[in-house]
């Protein structure tokens, strides 16, 4: 059965069919959300990574800076800790700087409460489907309910776990897949909107590679509702992005799928780590707890070697201009 609201009324709202695709990790501020905001289109702050103090505090400031509508993005990590064997050579090989792996499940709950207790219009879901008390908490408070779908299958489940809209996250897409299983085959950006297109009639966010207002037309023409861009505002001043990751986004080297940084496949910008390790096992968060402290070491000395420089394949067309202007480039012409 599908329980979901005909309609995404945000979606409706907005005057320009444009998202700003949440970017954990650094790139994403309260500057960036409420700049998209403002021009017209949906902010969103990921909240991964953050506990709940700090989400409530990046609502509070993002607030502060735009009436518009601004979604949270929440990480929803479902399985179970992965046993030693399926890590512990990997970590081995990382070597005496690698941090200690562990697992946890990013504070869902405390981010539940904080978005309970300061809503926002938009609560959007990836790595798996929300538990159904959640769901129903965060629409009692008055959000809508957004679920990342990589599939036709994923998108079936978001839809009768009741989702009132659903983000396809194409192939292209730079930074972590959203896929329910590590595993699953990633889907490219039209084949996927066409086929969910088919099978369903809530509003679809189109996101993966969106970096030209024709492509914001090609997916809107092809049955999203909207596009979500994620590497195309990593330059703007307002993003959080670190200077080499800023300098990678400018560079014409591709982008390639790893699993190396973090154990859940992600895709950035090939640099030697991912060379390095092209056999990294699938163990999210474990793995992304071991070469954390590599990473951080890495960005403060600037050595884009060792950093994951999550980006989507159309990285090279991103410019370094305030947000509210990439926002009306983006749009698409008459
Ligand atoms: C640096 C970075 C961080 C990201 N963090 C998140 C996140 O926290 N939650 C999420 O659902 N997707 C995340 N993504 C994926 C984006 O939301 C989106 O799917 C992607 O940026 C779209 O492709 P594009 O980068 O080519 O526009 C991230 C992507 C990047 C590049």
């Amino acid at each position: 059965v599908n329980v979901a609201s005909p309609a995404s009324h945000v979606l409706d709202e907005l005057t320009v069919p444009i998202v700003l695709a949440p970017l954990a990790g650094g790139p994403s501020t309260p500057e960036l959300a409420a700049a998209v905001a403002n021009a017209g289109g949906l902010g969103f702050l990921g909240a991964g990574y953050l506990s709940g103090d700090a989400l409530r505090e990046r609502i509070v400031a993002t607030r502060a800076l735009t009436a518009g509508a601004i979604g949270v993005n929440v990480f929803v990590i479902s399985g179970e800790a992965s046993s030693p064997e399926v890590y512990s050579d990997y970590v081995d090989a990382l070597g005496p700087d690698a941090g200690e792996p562990r697992f946890d499940d990013d504070a869902f709950d405390a981010k539940v409460d904080v978005l309970v207790s300061t809503p926002v219009p938009v609560v959007s879901f990836t790595f798996a489907l929300p538990p159904a008390r959640a769901v129903e908490r965060l629409r009692a408070a008055g959000s809508e309910i957004w679920i990342t779908v990589t599939t036709p299958e994923e998108a079936r489940l978001a839809a009768e776990a009741g989702a009132d809209a659903l983000v396809l996250q194409g192939a292209e897409a730079g930074g972590h897949r959203g896929a329910f299983d590590d595993d699953t085959v990633p889907i490219a950006l039209l084949p996927l909107l066409q086929m969910v297109h088919r099978q369903t009639t809530l509003p679809l966010v189109a996101t993966g590679g969106i970096a030209t207002p024709g492509a914001v037309a090609a997916v809107l023409d092809a049955g999203a509702s909207a596009a979500a861009i994620g590497t195309a505002f990593m330059l703007a001043p307002e993003a959080g992005t670190s200077p080499a990751h800023r300098d990678a986004i400018a560079s014409p080297t591709p982008t390639a799928l790893t699993r190396a940084f973090t154990g859940k496949l992600a895709r950035g910008i090939r640099n030697r780590f991912m060379d390095e390790h092209p056999d990294a096992p699938s163990s999210y968060p474990e793995i992304h707890y071991a070469t954390a402290p590599i990473r951080a070491a890495a960005r403060e000395s600037g050595n884009a070697d060792l950093i994951n420089l999550w980006a989507g394949e159309a990285h090279q067309l991103a410019e370094a201009r305030p947000a509210e202007e990439i926002v009306r480039a983006l749009i698409p012409r008459e």
